[in-house]
């Protein structure tokens, strides 16, 4: 978000405005009040184009900024609903610009990206006159120092003393980029104002998740609030969970196993009048008991799944090892009380799929019938599964 990135900027020297975020009409008057004189009200919500959305207001006392935050907060800009709204000094403005950072996975490189012609409209900038966008590949080992900084300046058009401005800005935004391990930053505007400060109004950073473990201090930063709560459940256990809208619960082992498990499903579900994967998540190589019963207690609680797909090839870890891990999950859950009672067709198959499927008949005896069933195939588990979910 704005306020996040700002916060970010701010980290690094990257001039921005004084301003806070709140969650209450209330609040916005206390921070406009001591900002002083004219403020904005701003939108906190992951997406652009909140200026055209509405999201974006001008309050010239408290009052007005306490009226303006009362009818941004609870507002939907494209399907995000406002929870927070930074309320921040407003700038008069003499150019906006745009610049920008990002991984342009494409060239297998960094790129920057400038125009003296930024503000709300730069995509159809970047269509209609692409020449007007300069764009600048950025070595990933060299970085940007102020000569490629004044290349990418230069490419834009920025001139005199604004030039000047805008190459520190660049190696100061370069900094955030690389040292908090960003695959995005972008900021549009950047302005300069009328007695010829160069400022970011607005910012946008995307981190890269892979480098979570360098930054504890980026854990702040996620939302909460618009994160699914069994994915954050499954997140703190980490299980690779993605909540899908649908009936038939899936464990695999292997992304692309699970990936097509899904497809599987959905497809035999349309025989049982469309029934749904209700997610995905694998549970890796190596699964332990103890992760195949993490995996069960998160899917038994997502509300619509009634069945569950466990569709698993035996290889490193092989199939009697899967079939133990599955009979010592249901004593794990039964003991944490989670007593398992969505019914489950699992498929082994691989390595050792003969043992494994015995130990695990042996158990689907003493379990209450139809509890646990072995479909030898993956197309007629899932078609098992989706039946069993269409008839509950
Ligand atoms: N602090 C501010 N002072 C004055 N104008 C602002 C300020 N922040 C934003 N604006 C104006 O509102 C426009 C939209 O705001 P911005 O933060 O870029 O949101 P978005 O990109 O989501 O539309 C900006 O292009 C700028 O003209
Ligand atoms: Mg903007």
């Amino acid at each position: 978000m704005e306020y996040q990135a700002k916060e970010l900027f701010a980290k690094h020297e990257v001039p921005v405005l004084p301003g806070s975020v709140v969650e209450t009409a209330e609040d916005a008057r206390a921070v406009a009040a001591e900002i002083g004189g004219q403020v904005v009200v701003k939108a906190q919500v992951k997406t652009g184009g909140r200026g055209k959305a509405g999201g974006v207001k001008l309050a010239e006392t408290p009052d007005e900024a306490t009226e303006k935050a009362g009818a941004i907060l609870g507002m939907d800009i494209k399907g995000h609903t406002v929870h927070r709204v930074l309320v921040t000094q407003a700038s008069d403005i003499d150019q906006e610009y745009y610049v920008s950072f990002l991984l342009d996975r494409a060239n297998r490189t960094y790129l920057a990206m400038a125009s003296v012609e930024g503000g709300m409209e730069i995509e159809q900038l970047a269509v209609e006159r692409p020449d007007a966008l300069a764009r600048i590949p950025v070595d990933a080992i060299a970085g940007v120092d102020a000569a490629k900084a004044a290349e990418i300046a230069d490419a834009a058009g920025f001139t005199g003393d604004v030039r000047d401005q805008v190459i520190v800005v660049l190696q100061k935004l370069w900094r955030v980029f690389t040292s908090e391990d960003a695959t995005l930053v972008e900021v549009n505007p950047l302005v300069k104002t009328p007695d010829g400060k160069v400022v970011a109004l607005d910012g946008k950073v995307s981190l890269d998740e892979n480098a979570a473990f360098r930054h504890p201090e980026h854990a702040e930063f996620e939302d909460k609030a618009a994160a699914d709560p069994l994915e954050a459940r499954a997140k703190e256990k980490d299980l690779n969970y993605v909540k899908l809208s649908g009936e038939v619960g899936i464990i695999g082992n292997g992304a692309g196993l699970v990936m097509s498990t899904l497809d599987v499903v959905a497809y035999a579900g349309e025989e049982f009048g469309g029934v749904k994967p209700a997610n995905f998540l694998d549970i890796g190589g190596g699964a332990s008991a103890e992760v195949m019963a993490n995996g069960l207690e998160i899917i038994l609680s997502d509300d619509e799944v009634k069945a569950v797909f466990v569709n698993v090839f035996g290889g490193i870890t092989a199939c009697d090892a899967v079939a133990n891990g599955i009979v010592h999950a249901f004593g794990l859950l039964e003991g944490r009380g989670d007593q398992v009672t969505k019914p489950l067709v699992v498929r082994l198959d691989g390595n050792n799929a003969v043992e494994g499927r015995r130990i695990l008949s042996e158990f689907a005896a003493t379990a209450p019938a139809g509890l646990i069933e072995q479909v030898d195939t993956m197309d007629g588990a899932a078609r098992r599964a989706a039946e069993l979910a269409a008839a509950k």
